[in-house]
């Protein structure tokens, strides 16, 4: 029975979304990132009043199916480079459609055994994966950012214990400001997580040495030792957006420890380097430091979204996120966890599907196989970059972003500034292949990053191609 009356095969529409979704996807190698008229096809849904009289699921899915796939940026794709965007693994895929189809709500063990199990032993596996202390706390988040907050949450508490006070409990009243130091490679969202905490956008010391934002390490140590032994939060970077840079991990690591500081590595993507043959010296002394934040749906290629916290003292965790007061809730204890008692959300999807299934599927070495290609690939447009008389790379390629600029000679800085953000719009409108401009060393500059498992060396070396050819055709118009 439709749940809403009138149709003979209710679960018809299953088959329908497999076989449109099996179309997509055996479709994704051979489409440009952005096949032309995205944009507008997803005008289609605009301005429509809620139906009074449903259509049924059938004629429901056939419009979304309709109108919606066009409208789709192949993003899943080997071809999209923008932000730092993963595709979902046909084992993490297949289970994240199981995890829809069976809808356990993992807040707890009592309300699904099976989603508490496999994020106890996803969990596990990730800390296997990036060498990382098995006895750290640990949670599945939605994404990055919400394994910043969650992970700066436990840096919160702890800094209010340092004060004497339980912030969870009794708020800020009375507490001073709390300093937080970082280099100019601070993510937004982990300034967002800040925001979020009520420690303030504004309470973040960027320490950067040079434009690029890099650590300025005597600044900081100076900072650390003018804050005389008070309670503090540092950030560092395991893998910066621009350039794909990191913090110095392991010394930053050593004098907050020498100073009274936490701290707390975002690695939305650069947690990968410790996956890697080829860059895992980047990530050196991240299992030094108090608590780590990475993301599932980039580098880990499960489908939006997925993020994971970790935290050396597990007991933080529980303070900001207990659901506490409502007796027909079911306690967790470490037999029997609720994961709903460690992060923002209490229900939650089993995203732990998705990771149990990807990691079971490829294990270490295929991971390990994948981060390699893709820091490969990214060293091989780096390479093109370079010795294009046209392009200037404007950063070593250290992992899987590549920072470079068309430069044509005889333009300004501002000419230059001014045609590479004509060109970042040309490449979006081209949609063969798509990436975004940034800010770097005070010029507009590109920033593709690879890191879906589909991708191949023509896809890559699209990014040179489509950057020259366009280039050239606005340096002639
Ligand atoms: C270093 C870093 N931190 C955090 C984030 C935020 O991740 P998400 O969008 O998954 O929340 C990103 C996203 O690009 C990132 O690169």
């Amino acid at each position: 029975m439709d749940p809403l009356g009138g149709s003979a095969d209710p679960l018809a529409v299953l088959d329908v979304a497999a076989a449109a979704a099996r179309g997509f996807l055996a479709d994704l190698d051979g489409s440009p990132a952005a096949p032309p008229g995205v944009d507008a096809a997803a005008s289609a849904f605009a301005g429509e009043p809620l139906p009074g009289v449903g259509v049924g699921a059938t004629r429901a899915l056939e419009e979304l199916l309709e109108h919606g796939v066009p409208a789709a940026t192949r993003s899943a794709g080997g071809k999209f480079f923008h932000f730092v965007t993963g595709g979902g693994t046909p084992a993490a895929l297949a289970a994240d459609w199981l995890a829809s189809a069976i809808d356990q709500n993992s807040f707890s063990w009592v309300s699904s055994p099976l989603g508490s199990r496999a994020e106890r032993v996803a969990l596990g596996w990730l800390k296997e994966l990036f060498e990382l202390p098995a006895e750290w706390g640990g949670v599945l988040t939605t994404g990055a950012t919400m394994a910043n907050f969650t992970a700066l949450a436990a840096a919160r508490r702890w800094w209010a214990a340092e004060h004497g006070r339980d912030l969870d409990e009794e708020g800020w009243s009375g507490l001073p400001a709390l300093p937080v130091i970082s280099s100019g490679y601070v993510h937004s969202s982990a300034v967002k997580a800040l925001a979020m905490l009520g420690v303030g956008r504004a309470s973040v010391r960027r320490l950067a040495a040079d434009p690029t934002g890099r650590l300025d390490l005597a600044a900081f140590e100076a900072a650390l030792e003018g804050l005389r032994g008070r309670p503090t939060l540092v950030i560092a970077t395991a893998g910066e957006v621009n350039a794909g840079d990191f913090d110095p991990i392991a010394e930053m690591a050593e004098l907050a420890h020498r100073h009274h500081a936490w701290l707390h590595v975002d690695g939305a993507f650069g947690l990968f380097a410790r996956v890697s043959t080829l860059a895992r010296q980047l990530a050196e002394g991240v299992a030094a430091a108090d608590s780590v934040a990475a993301d599932g749906h980039k580098w880990l290629n499960v489908p939006y979204d997925c993020g994971f916290a970790f935290v050396r003292d597990p007991e933080l965790m529980h303070g900001t996120f207990a659901l506490t007061g409502a007796p027909y809730l079911p306690t967790g204890t470490d037999e029997r966890p609720s994961f709903g008692d460690r992060g923002p959300e209490a229900s939650r999807r089993a995203r732990a599907l998705a990771v149990w299934a990807t990691l079971k599927a490829y294990g270490r070495d295929g991971y390990r196989e994948m981060v390699d290609r893709h820091v490969e690939l990214a060293r091989r447009v780096g390479e093109q970059v370079a010795a294009a008389p046209d392009l200037e790379l404007l950063a070593p390629v250290r992992l899987n972003v590549i920072a470079f600029r068309f430069r044509p000679s005889g333009l300004s800085e501002q000419q230059l500034d001014d045609l590479n953000r004509r060109l970042g719009a040309a490449v979006l409108a081209d949609g063969r292949v798509y990436f975004g401009t940034t800010h770097y060393r005070g010029c507009v500059a590109f920033r593709p990053a690879i890191s879906n498992w589909r991708t191949t060396e023509q896809d890559a070396d699209l990014i040179v191609t489509v950057t020259r050819e366009l280039g050239a055709r606005l340096v002639v118009s």
